[in-house]
Order: C-alpha cells, then sequence, then structure tokens
C-alpha cells in the first residue's frame, strides 16, 4: 500500500499506525511511529554558512531513549570540497569527539558560502536536509534526508525475528540514546567503505540489490576471528559513493563522513518496489557530526576525507621490506635460527617479530626468562641491527594485575601509583581478563597514561627489547570475562592462559591430507598439479551473521535500548564493559570504539619522544578515523585459506579509503595449516600490498618461505620486484602523508568511467601505474583479468615487456604457472626503480637507480619520485624528481635539498621506435641496445646524478 510518508510531520497529520501493513506494526515501528522531527528556526547566517535552532515538533517519542527537544545545527562550508553539518544538542551534554582526540580544521579564513561544490539545502519543518551540487542544483541530491525522497512503503523486517531489521521514512530522532537518519540514494548505486568489514558481497558494499540482502554495517570494535558481514576490530563510518550517469556514462565520486563514536548500525538497503536505495544510521548517542565531500574523483575523495581526521604517518622506509612473525616461537634462538634460515635460503628478511611468547606469563613489557632472556633478546636484536634488519615486537593492550604482595609487577603497579587504569563505577579498579589472568586497562583519557606509557616502552627496551617499531594487539579492547570479572576476586586463582599443547589440524580448501600428509608439502615443482576443481571464493568456514544478533531487554549504560547487530549480542560481551569509567567522566559506551586509536596515538608519541629521530614504525589492530596518523594496520586473524587470500583484496582497498594505507594481510593465512600452493600464491600476492608480512598461529604448521622450495623460489622472484619497485611505492606512501592520496586503487578509481570495473576486487591498482592481477584459486595455471581503458591503454608484462593482447572491456586470460604472479605496467607511465634489490633495503637503497618508462601510443610518459633519507621525520630534506618523455626525449627535472647518492644507472623505454642514435646531455653514446619485437630501447653504464636538474637523453 502506497500512503504519504509526510504524516509524521507537523502537517501531515497523523496516521493510524493500524493502517500500516501488519509486518511493519512491530516492537521497532512502533517505537518510531510517533517520532515528530523537528522545526527549524532562529537561523544565523555567517560568511562561513549557519546556526540555527532545531526544536522538537510534538511530543516525544523516546523511541529507545529521551528526546532531546532542543539542538542547534551548524552548517560550515570547510572549502571548495568540504561541507560540514553538525547537529548537536544546544545543552551539550551528549558525547562529542573531543579535539585532544581528533583534531579536526578551524574554519577557514576565506568563505566558500556560494563558491564552494556543494550545497546546503534545507525545509525548515519537519526539518530535513540536502546536499547538491552547485553545477547540478536539479540533479538527485547527494545526500536527502525528506522523507519524500525515501521509499514510499515500509520494508517489513528482513528478519522475522529481528523486528529491527524493518524500515520505514522518518524524519530525524534525535535521542540521548538513539539517533536515527537516512538518506536517499541512486537504486543500487556503487558505495565502498563503511568498514571494518569483510564483505561478502565484496569491496563494493551489497545494496540489497540483485539477490542481495543488503547491508548492515554494526560500528561497535570486537575482537573477532575474521568474520564475515559482522562488526570487527575497527569501526569508520565513512563511505564513497561512485555514481554513474548512464546517459552520460560519466561517474562522479562523492563521499560522507559521520564523525561518532557511538555504536552504530548502518544500513544499505533498496526495497523491492522502489526506485531508489537509501542508507540509514541508527545511533546508539552522541552527535551527528556529519562531512560531505564532493570528489569528483575517487581519489579526491579520499584526499578530502584525510585533509579532516590528518592524512597518514610516514613510514620508515624499512617498513616496506618483508616482515615475518609467528605466534610459537619457542624461544629466541628458535626465532634467530629463523633469521639464520631466511638468510640460507637468500629470502630478503627486513624484520623479524616476536608475538607473547617473548613475555613471562604473558605479561607486556616482561621477557620470559628463561625462553626468551632479556640479555640474550639484547644480543640478537644488535646482530639484526648489524645486519640492517629491524625488531618488531607485540603490546596486548591490557595489563596483567600483581596477584599478591610478592609479586613484583611494576608496570601495574606504577600504573596504579599514577592512576592511569580504567575504573568501575564506583571509583575502584575495573578488572578484566586477557592472556596472562586478571588485568586492568590503560585509560587512554587520563592524565599521566602518556608519560606512563613512555617509560614503560622506554624500560623494557633497555631491559633488552630493543625495538624498531611496536605491534600493537587486543586493543578493542578484548576481555575474555564478563564486566569487571576481577573486582573482589582472588587475584591468583587465574592463571595464564597456557594453550601449549594447540594443534591445529585443518587445512586450506582442496588440500589433500591423506594423499600429501600433515606437512603441507605438494606435489608441485613450477606447475601446479592440485586438481581441485572447488570454487574456493564460495565455500567459508565461517557463516554469515545471524541478523538477529545483538537481541537481549535491558536498559540504559549497560544495555541501551536500541539493540545494535553486534556480532558477540550483549556490547559489553568479550570487551571492556560499556558502564567502564575515564578519566573526564567518560564511559566507556561513549568512547568504546576509540580505544585503540587513543593507545596507538599514545605510542606513536611515545616512540617520537624515546628516538626522536626517527620515524616510529606501528601496527595496531583496531582502528578508527585518524588512526592512520599514528599507525599502520594488519587485517586480524584470517584463516589459511583460498577465500581469505581473496577476501585481504578488500581488506587492502577499504582501509586505502579510511586513510591507514599502510595496511596487509596475514599471508599464507593464521588460523589452521596453510600448504605450499596457498602459501606461495599468498606471498605472490602480499609483495604487491603495502605491509607485507606472514604471521601464523600457535599449533599451525611451520609456513616461513623457505619452507618449501616453490614458496622460496617464488618469495625471492616477488620480494625482489618489491625492492625494485621501492621508489614508486616510497612516492606513493609521500603523496598519502603529503596530500592523502590512496596508494592502492581500485581499477575504477584511475578508469571511473568504466562500470565493468565498479565490483572488481580480484586485482588492484598499485598508484597509478601497475596492475596486479593474482592468482586466487587452487589448481590454477592461469587467470583472468581486466585491463582498464577500454583498449585505450597500453600494458605491458613486467616481466617480458610485451604489450597485453587484451579485450577491451572484458575479462582477458593470461599465463599463471605456480611461480608467476601477472603485474603489468600502464602506459604514459615513468617508474624509478632500485637497479638491485639486495637482502635488505638498506642495501638495496644503496646500489644504482634504474628507470623504467612506458611509452602511450603518442611516445609520451611522466612520472615522478619523491626521495627522501626514508628514516627521519619529516620536515626533513628531500627531492621531487619528474621524468618527462616527448618527441623521443626523457627529460629529468629535480628540486629539493635532498643529495640523493645512488646515481641513475640504466634506462628502459618501452614502446621507442628503433632509433640511429642514442644522446645523453646531447653527447652520443654508444652504450644502449635495441630490440625490435619487444620496441625497448635500454641505455646502459650511465651515472646520471638525480640531484642535477635537466638532464635528457634521446633517441632519434
Ligand atoms: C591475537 C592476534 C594475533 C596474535 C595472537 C597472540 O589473536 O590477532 O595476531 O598472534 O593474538 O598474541
Amino acid at each position: 500500500m502506497m500512503f504519504s510518508l509526510r504524516r509524521f510531520g507537523l502537517h501531515g497529520g497523523v496516521l493510524c499506525i493500524a493502517s500500516m501493513s501488519a509486518s511493519v506494526a512491530n516492537a521497532y515501528s512502533m517505537n518510531v511511529a510517533n517520532c515528530p522531527g523537528y522545526t527549524l528556526g532562529s537561523l544565523v547566517e555567517s560568511s562561513n554558512g549557519l546556526t540555527a535552532r532545531l526544536t522538537l515538533t510534538g511530543p516525544g517519542c523516546n523511541a529507545f531513549g529521551q528526546d532531546i527537544a532542543e539542538l542547534t545545527i551548524q552548517v560550515a562550508y570547510q572549502s571548495s570540497s568540504t561541507l560540514r553539518v553538525k547537529i548537536f544538542d544546544t545543552a551539550q551534554e551528549q558525547f562529542t569527539i573531543p579535539e585532544s582526540v581528533i583534531a579536526r580544521p578551524s574554519a577557514p579564513a576565506e568563505s566558500y558560502t556560494g563558491i564552494s561544490d556543494l550545497v546546503f539545502n534545507y525545509d525548515p519543518s519537519p526539518f530535513a536536509f540536502w546536499i547538491t551540487r552547485r553545477c547540478e542544483p536539479d540533479a538527485m541530491p547527494l545526500f536527502d534526508t525528506r522523507i519524500s525522497s525515501l521509499p514510499q512503503t515500509p520494508i517489513a523486517p528482513l528478519n522475522s525475528s529481528d523486528p529491527s531489521t524493518a524500515f520505514d521514512a522518518f524524519p530525524l530522532i534525535f535521542e540521548d540514546q538513539y539517533l536515527q537518519v537516512a538518506s536517499a540514494l541512486p537504486y543500487d548505486t556503487n558505495i565502498y567503505g563503511l568498514g571494518e568489514a569483510i564483505a561478502s558481497s565484496g569491496f563494493r558494499r551489497d545494496m540489497g540489490t540483485n539477490g542481495g540482502t543488503g547491508t548492515i554495517q554494526t560500528n561497535w570494535n570486537r575482537d573477532i576471528k575474521d568474520p564475515i558481514d559482522e562488526n570487527m576490530y575497527g569501526s569508520h563510518p565513512i563511505y564513497m559513493e561512485h555514481r554513474f550517469n548512464e546517459i552520460t556514462n560519466k561517474s562522479t565520486s562523492s563521499g560522507v563522513l559521520l564523525l561518532s563514536s557511538a555504536g552504530a548500525d548502518i544500513f544499505l538497503q533498496s526495497p523491492p518496489d522502489s526506485n531508489v536505495s537509501f542508507i540509514e544510521y541508527r545511533m546508539i548517542g552522541g552527535i551527528l557530526d556529519f562531512y560531505f565531500f564532493s570528489g569528483p574523483t575517487p581519489s579526491d575523495v579520499i584526499a578530502q576525507y584525510g585533509a579532516i581526521i590528518g592524512y597518514p604517518m610516514w613510514q620508515p622506509v624499512w617498513g616496506f621490506g618483508f616482515h615475518l612473525c609467528r605466534w610459537g616461537y619457542s624461544s629466541i634462538w628458535d626465532v634467530e635460527d629463523v633469521v639464520a634460515r631466511m638468510r640460507a635460503a637468500n629470502i630478503p628478511l627486513e624484520v623479524q617479530w616476536t608475538d607473547i611468547d617473548l613475555y613471562h606469563a604473558h605479561r607486556d613489557f616482561t621477557t620470559d626468562p628463561v625462553n626468551f632472556p632479556g640479555d640474550e633478546v639484547a644480543r640478537f636484536v644488535s646482530e639484526l641491527a648489524a645486519n640492517n634488519q629491524y625488531y618488531i615486537p607485540i603490546v596486548d593492550a591490557a595489563i596483567a594485575v600483581a596477584v599478591n604482595s610478592t609479586d613484583m609487577y611494576d608496570p601495574f603497579t606504577s600504573g596504579v601509583e599514577q592512576d592511569v587504569w580504567i575504573k568501575n563505577p564506583d571509583g575502584s579498579l575495573y578488572i578484566g581478563e586477557v592472556w596472562p589472568g586478571y588485568t586492568v586497562f590503560p585509560d587512554w583519557f587520563s592524565a599521566n597514561v602518556q608519560s606512563f606509557w613512555t617509560e614503560a616502552l622506554k624500560n623494557w627496551s633497555e631491559l633488552g627489547v630493543g625495538f624498531s617499531g611496536i605491534w600493537l594487539d587486543m586493543n578493542e579492547a578484548s576481555s575474555f570475562c564478563g564486566y569487571s570479572c576481577g573486582t573482589g576476586a582472588n587475584f591468583s586463582a587465574l592463571v595464564p592462559l597456557d594453550e601449549s599443547g594447540r594443534v591445529l589440524t585443518a587445512w586450506p580448501e582442496c588440500y589433500n591430507a591423506t594423499k600429501w600428509g600433515s606437512s603441507g608439502n605438494m606435489d608441485i615443482d613450477g606447475v601446479s598439479t592440485n586438481s581441485c576443481t572447488t570454487n574456493s571464493t564460495t565455500t567459508t568456514t565461517v557463516v554469515k551473521r545471524d541478523i538477529a544478533a545483538g537481541q537481549e531487554a535491558g536498559f540504559y549504560i549497560n544495555d541501551p535500548p536500541y539493540k545494535i547487530h553486534n556480532g558477540f549480542g550483549p556490547l559489553s560481551n568479550h570487551t571492556l564493559a560499556t558502564n567502564a569509567t575515564h578519566q573526564g567522566g567518560y564511559v566507556e559506551l561513549d568512547v568504546h570504539n576509540m580505544f585503540g586509536l587513543m593507545e596507538e596515538k599514545t605510542t606513536h608519541l611515545a616512540l617520537k619522544e624515546l628516538f626522536p629521530k626517527q620515524r616510529p614504525f606501528l601496527i595496531s589492530r583496531s582502528t578508527f578515523p585518524s588512526s592512520g596518523k599514528w599507525t599502520g594496520h594488519w587485517l586480524g586473524d584470517n584463516y589459511s585459506k583460498w577465500q581469505y587470500m581473496y577476501l585481504s583484496i578488500q581488506g587492502i582497498l577499504q582501509f586505502q579509503i579510511y586513510q591507514i594505507p599502510m595496511v596487509g594481510a596475514d599471508t599464507c593465512g593464521f588460523y589452521d595449516n596453510t600448504d605450499e600452493e596457498l602459501c606461495t600464491r599468498w606471498m605472490q600476492l602480499s609483495a604487491f600490498t603495502p605491509f607485507y608480512r606472514n604471521h601464523n598461529t600457535l599449533g599451525a604448521i611451520p609456513q616461513e618461505p623457505y619452507r618449501w622450495p616453490s614458496v622460496a623460489e617464488a618469495s625471492r622472484t616477488v620480494i625482489a620486484i618489491r625492492y625494485a619497485l621501492l621508489p614508486y611505492w616510497y612516492t606513493l606512501f609521500a603523496n598519502a602523508s603529503l596530500a592523502g592520496l590512496p596508494t592502492v586503487r581500485a581499477l575504477f578509481y584511475e578508469f571511473p568511467d568504466e562500470p565493468e570495473l565498479f565490483a572488481i576486487d580480484r586485482q588492484w591498482l598499485m598508484g597509478r601505474d601497475i596492475l596486479v592481477t593474482p592468482v586466487l584459486t587452487p589448481g590454477a595455471t592461469t587467470v583472468e583479468g581486466i585491463f582498464p581503458g577500454r583498449g585505450g591503454v597500453i600494458w605491458r608484462d613486467w616481466y617480458t615487456h610485451a604489450v597485453v593482447n587484451a579485450t577491451p572491456g572484458d575479462l582477458t586470460t593470461l599465463d599463471a604457472p605456480i611461480g608467476h604472479i601477472n603485474v603489468h605496467i600502464r602506459d604514459n607511465a615513468a617508474l624509478l626503480l632500485h637497479h638491485c634489490p639486495a637482502y635488505t633495503i638498506a642495501e638495496t637503497r644503496a646500489g644504482p637507480y634504474a628507470l623504467l618508462v612506458s611509452l602511450s601510443k603518442t611516445g609520451s610518459a611522466l612520472g615522478t619520485a619523491y626521495l627522501d633519507d626514508g628514516i627521519s621525520p619529516p620536515p626533513t630534506p628531500n627531492r621531487t624528481v619528474t621524468f618527462d618523455v616527448a618527441n623521443s626525449v626523457l627529460t629529468i627535472k629535480t628540486s629539493g635539498t635532498y643529495v640523493v647518492e645512488s646515481k641513475l644507472a640504466m634506462v628502459t623505454i618501452l614502446g621507442a621506435a628503433g632509433p640511429c642514435v642514442v644522446t645523453v646531455q646531447g653527447q652520443l653514446v654508444s652504450t644502449w641496445s635495441y630490440s625490435a619485437s619487444a620496441e625497448e630501447l635500454v641505455v646502459y653504464d650511465l651515472a646520471i646524478d638525480l640531484g642535477e636538474d635537466g638532464t635528457n637523453i634521446s633517441w632519434q
């Protein structure tokens, strides 16, 4: 039945609930049905926007809390591309993210009102707003909260046992424990982001079209082995929309951030009988603080978001090396042996990590006196350092409580003295449980926590743990028991968790344990012979969410009335309880999602203080907007399955949107046993992702890359490519830190008008120029990939330099024997490379450079390289080198103060016509060769100073 949705507004009168279809007359709809909305008044315009009052239009509906009668709306044109709409309770009692946690740009000095790309429009009553592009006033708005724009028919619950999965169109609801706002979107538009998520639909989110069930993205950080379609370690309430106009065949991107740490459900749905899709936010606290980004390209949106929450940190260059880790090293000598075996196998190892095995009794900031004695760890680390290698240990978020008066554990006792622990509402210590037994948790809001944390890290380092970076884990925060289970308990009753006997017996899809045994070895040697034909991407050991998760009666702080779809059900399960209390009067309910972020910031600042001449390096599990300023991220506890290798790609793409570009998966898989073939393919794939670490769980078979010859061989090959490409990676990351640009890109970022690319998440681009097409299935010897550009772009093979004979707009089959990952170079590109990839990044950087140019059809190419020492925190001397090719002349322009020691030794020009003469700086040279079949000119034995402006090479 169709009826006017204005019925709930000021002028629409109130329709009888009984006239709604029976399916929506349920608890959820009953609660929200009579929400009156707000009326806008007292509007004051300023040079940057406007401020007004929003007054509740009628009696409150008290849907899942108390309606707040008076709100303030502030609209601010932040820049030509960014518009902020902030709606908050005028009394300012609701939680608002403090500037001390996430600093935001203040209002600009100049006015963008009237010239900004975006326009704020509103209806005064019932209050609704919509955002349009200034140049397209009549197009469907980018964001539109008018109830008349939303689907006009109520949607029955998606799940009959979960009334809250019903939808209808209502005006703004703003209560102390419940906020709801929805916006119409074009039907089946392309939405990305809104994580952290592993979406069964892929990188492109499920809009409830084409047989999909739609998306319920819940923001409530939790410690959970990588689940599919459920909330997980981090929360990122930012999305990018890529809108395709089928009439013009052109696309534009825009973005929406709702900067809130509140627990939330965000729905993407498309009613079956409607021609619009919509997004609906339901939050259990806080305020509405929206930022709209005009794009118009995907990279623009990502950069505009970065300008608000902060661009990512500068990475030390060694962070791009290969990292190796596992849970379950038995001793420091065991670790030492692994490092030696990596070298013996000639597989580059840049950073060796240790997990909680390092600790004494699973306690942070300790070393196990028997298996990891401090002096031996110190010796090990200094030997690594002597070889230009690095060391990273784990730091878990929770700190063990000292179990009795003879138990000397300084981090705990000095934390008590300095009052840095989270409390119960009555002021006593909040005591949960993690690996070491009972634990307390740092209160990142507490006055002394920074100095306390810096001191703890310093003491640990002095104990012998000479770390170069820190791995932050369990920071959702994870706690294994309900509420403050240690309050009043006998502390020595709970002993450190002992999982030493754990043996995992599960294998990747298609691994035949009967045939191949329990080593993971397979009969692969150069060519894959694994004949399994299962479509690995559809098998899963993890089932899609139970949509009714989170249903529980209860109330208020311990149990907010609206049940977000937390995969663990009640909010306090497996984490700090929502009534845990922080200094400054904050409660965990409001700040839960920022625990990881605040730990990252505190740790980053500690490392800066301890090592002021070095860039910090951090990898963390739980993240939130602006985490990228302080840390990188790994995608958490995945499985040694082909499916999870594929899923890692969408994770890496997502975190580029979130401005945390330094991201990667546990390569070869974490849970369960890997096998030779999967580990080979995964080592290959991850070599082209920003953070490259092989990590393994306790009880699984070893998976260091030297364990199988095929993995070793493939690893040597791809690590050499990775290190050759290091100047390119490094430049991408400089552009991320300087301008917020994504380092890894979905194909449509570069080719936005090609709809066949919008859902591609089995391939990706490194920056603009490198296309990666990994094998994602067992037993494959070929792989299908798309080559964007619809035939107008030349793609050349990384290895042979041959031009790909691609099918425009469709899949092309490529050879992909076991030792090979397909990598292609775009045309019109000039890539600065390391000419001699070596065992470590320091040795690689000490060697000469090479330049690889891939000419366009018209013979042009352009590339830049950003160079600095890779270690010292910016501002530090740097240099930008530009390589420009036109009319068979390469011109090198350079600016900056960094002195580049290494010379450019070789230049390769792909697509060059056969020359008769080659000149360098106008002088004829004979040190060149030309292959007509490959159209490849190589000029060698060069010693070009990249600090010298205007060098040129010509071929005629
Ligand atoms: C968590 C981490 C994992 C680590 C393990 C033991 O599960 O996600 O990477 O190995 O704890 O510390």
